[in-house]
This record gives C-alpha cells, sequence and structure tokens, in this order.
C-alpha cells in the first residue's frame, strides 16, 4: 500500500471517528427525548413539611415548570400522596395505579388507596392488596430543604 493512501484512511477514518463520537448523543438526544429527560433530576417542590402532620396521608400537588422551550410541555400539575409514618420519614406516592395508571383514591376510614378503573387495592404504605396491579404504588424520591418538602420528579415511571 502506498504512503500517500494510507494517509489518506487514516485522515477519513479518524474524520469518521470523530463525527461519530460527537454526534451520537446529540442524535439520541435529538431523536429520544424522553431518555435525554430522565437522565438527570428535576426538583419540584410539594409544599411545607409542617403541612403534612405525622401519621397521616394527604394529597398534595406539584406544579411543574417547562424546563425547556423547545420541550414539549409537561401536565402542568400533579396529584401526589404524602405520608408520614414518623417525624424523620417521608414518602411521597405517584397517584398513578400501577396496573394501567388510573389515579388512586385515598380513603382515611380504611386507610387504603383504592382503584377506580379495574379494583386494584393498596395499602397505606403502599403496598398492593388486591387486583389487577402486580407491584406496589410508585415512590417519588424525595428530600427536605429550608423546611420544603421537595421530590424529583423524574424518579418514578412517566406514565405515573
Ligand atoms: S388501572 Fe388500577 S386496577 Fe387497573
Amino acid at each position: 500500500m502506498e504512503r500517500r493512501t494510507l494517509l489518506t484512511l487514516v485522515v477519513h477514518g479518524g474524520s469518521v471517528l470523530v463525527g461519530v463520537v460527537v454526534g451520537l448523543p446529540a442524535l439520541i438526544a435529538g431523536v429520544f427525548p424522553a431518555l435525554r429527560r430522565r437522565r438527570g433530576e428535576s426538583w419540584r417542590p410539594v409544599g411545607q413539611l409542617s403541612q403534612f402532620p405525622v401519621g397521616q396521608t394527604q394529597a398534595a400537588v406539584i406544579e411543574h415548570e417547562q424546563a425547556d422551550e423547545s420541550e414539549p410541555r409537561p401536565l402542568a400539575r400533579q396529584g401526589v400522596y404524602v405520608w408520614r409514618p414518623t417525624d424523620e420519614e417521608v414518602v411521597v406516592f405517584s397517584r398513578s395505579c400501577t396496573d394501567l395508571g388510573c389515579p388512586v383514591i385515598w380513603d382515611a376510614g380504611s386507610q387504603c388507596f383504592y382503584c377506580p378503573c379495574h379494583g386494584g387495592i393498596f395499602a397505606r404504605d403502599g403496598q398492593r392488596m388486591a387486583g389487577p396491579p402486580d407491584r406496589e404504588l410508585h415512590r417519588y424520591v424525595n428530600r427536605v430543604r429550608e423546611g420544603v418538602l421537595e421530590v424529583d420528579v423524574y424518579s418514578v415511571p412517566p406514565i405515573a
């Protein structure tokens, strides 16, 4: 092989390699924006921790913001349930049933979550008790900053 041909192959091969390394992540992010969004964290306030009494389960709402104008607008408001089993522990449940995603309803009398769609029932701690769901309610990763309860909205599956 001539020296000139070898040099041409090396230059062109290097160009292709650089193009793949630089362009592939951008291509994946452009074609699959949902994958890109789920990689990071997105913290949203749920409310003052003091508004959720210890030992109780209460409905709350997450207000979403559109992080990037180019992205499709997410749901503006998303319902969750906050349970404080102890003073130190806070659990934030997704309202979406783990069967097909219908919003579950908390019943304080029976201390259970009910799904109106197909009769799924979940215990106070989110464990599946009856019906078609095959797993417990999804829990958001949460934290408390300066007295405000926050959740990472990407810590549960998209339908949740
Ligand atoms: S969607 Fe909840 S039981 Fe089917």
